[in-house]
């Protein structure tokens, strides 16, 4: 299956080389980033330095973690919700502000400053009033529209999908949304962009209806109706001091969305090593009582 997987990225790889040469290489959102293979059949790029947490031991990065954190809320949360979280998951064991000091999460002082930056609609109980309030620990991420036809207004009639587990619902994860907010090239001359949409080379979808070019070579990708989400180097100011170029934010904010999309993923992978430890011993064990069963039988 793996090779299958490799054998169909290579081609594809090929493929995406041959359809978007020049206008792949003459865009810096291409560089520091390397091809990869994905199960969709789709080749993606991965950071230089690939994903931490990929592997049988590896881990989510806290500081990219809290670096990914800041990109949502100050560039993504402005279209899309991450319903399924509350503030205070953000302070959990393997969270981007866990401090183990504070066991329990509402306790976390980062996350109830971050929290209480954010007001909420409520009622006043004395008057009735709608008035808003700060948000607490134990609130949800609060949703960027009233309701799904305000959302399809304010983005061209479609609908920004919810972050929560995104890293779960497109192949390839992490990689595609990485792909994805750096795959806005120039459209290559002979693709016809409807108004409101945007070329990029990773959507999933198909650019042969809007080619006039040679069918063979029609560029890969499709379009949406996002616009480059990510444009300009120092969008976001990093606390940590990390460089923040398009490619870093786009691997932080999409390292965070998988940290999101799977919070207990470390807990399950340590837990997977301590069973096969377990195993390991159990079998030895198991070995050395049958030699010692069968020691003076005749077989
Ligand atoms: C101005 C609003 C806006 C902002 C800001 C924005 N998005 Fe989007 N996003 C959209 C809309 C609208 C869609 C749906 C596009 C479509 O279906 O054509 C979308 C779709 C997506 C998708 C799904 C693409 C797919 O495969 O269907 C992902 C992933 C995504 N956005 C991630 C992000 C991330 C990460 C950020 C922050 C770095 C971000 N977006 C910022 C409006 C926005």
């Amino acid at each position: 299956m793996r090779l299958v997987n490799f054998a169909i990225a290579g081609l594809s790889a090929l493929a995406l080389a041959q359809a978007v040469p020049a206008v792949a290489q003459d865009h810096g959102a291409a560089a520091g980033a390397k091809e990869a293979h994905s199960s969709g059949g789709h080749s993606l790029k991965t950071p230089a330095d690939g994903w931490s947490f990929e592997g049988y031991f590896g881990s989510f990065d806290q500081n990219q973690l809290q670096r990914g954190y800041k990109v949502y809320r100050e560039v993504c949360s402005t279209c899309h919700g991450m319903k399924l979280l509350s503030f205070r998951n953000l302070a959990q064991p393997g969270g981007p502000f866990f401090e183990p000091q504070y066991a329990n999460p509402n306790d976390n002082p980062i996350v109830k400053t971050l929290a209480a930056e954010i007001q909420l609609p409520s009622i006043d109980p004395e008057t009735g009033d709608p008035v808003q309030v700060a948000a607490k620990t134990s609130d949800g991420f609060p949703s960027p529209y009233a309701n799904e036809p305000a959302a399809r207004a304010l983005n061209g009639g479609a609908l920004p999908p919810d972050l929560s587990v995104m890293a779960k619902a497109r192949h390839g994860g992490a990689s595609y949304i990485y792909s994805l907010l750096t795959g806005y090239y120039e459209p290559p001359e002979g693709l016809s962009v409807s108004p409101g949409q945007h070329y990029n080379a990773y959507m999933a979808g198909d650019t042969a209806a809007q080619w006039s070019g040679d069918p063979r070579h029609k560029p890969p990708g499709g379009f949406l109706a996002m616009a480059a989400p990510l444009i300009r180097d120092g969008q976001v100011t990093f606390d940590d001091g990390t460089a923040s170029t398009i490619p870093q934010m786009a691997a932080d904010v999409a390292t965070y969305i998988a940290w999101a999309s799977d919070p207990k993923m470390e807990t399950r992978k340590k837990m997977g090593a301590a069973v096969l430890g377990y195993l390991a011993i159990l079998a030895f064990l198991v070995y050395l009582s049958y030699r010692r069963i069968w020691r003076n039988v005749e077989h």
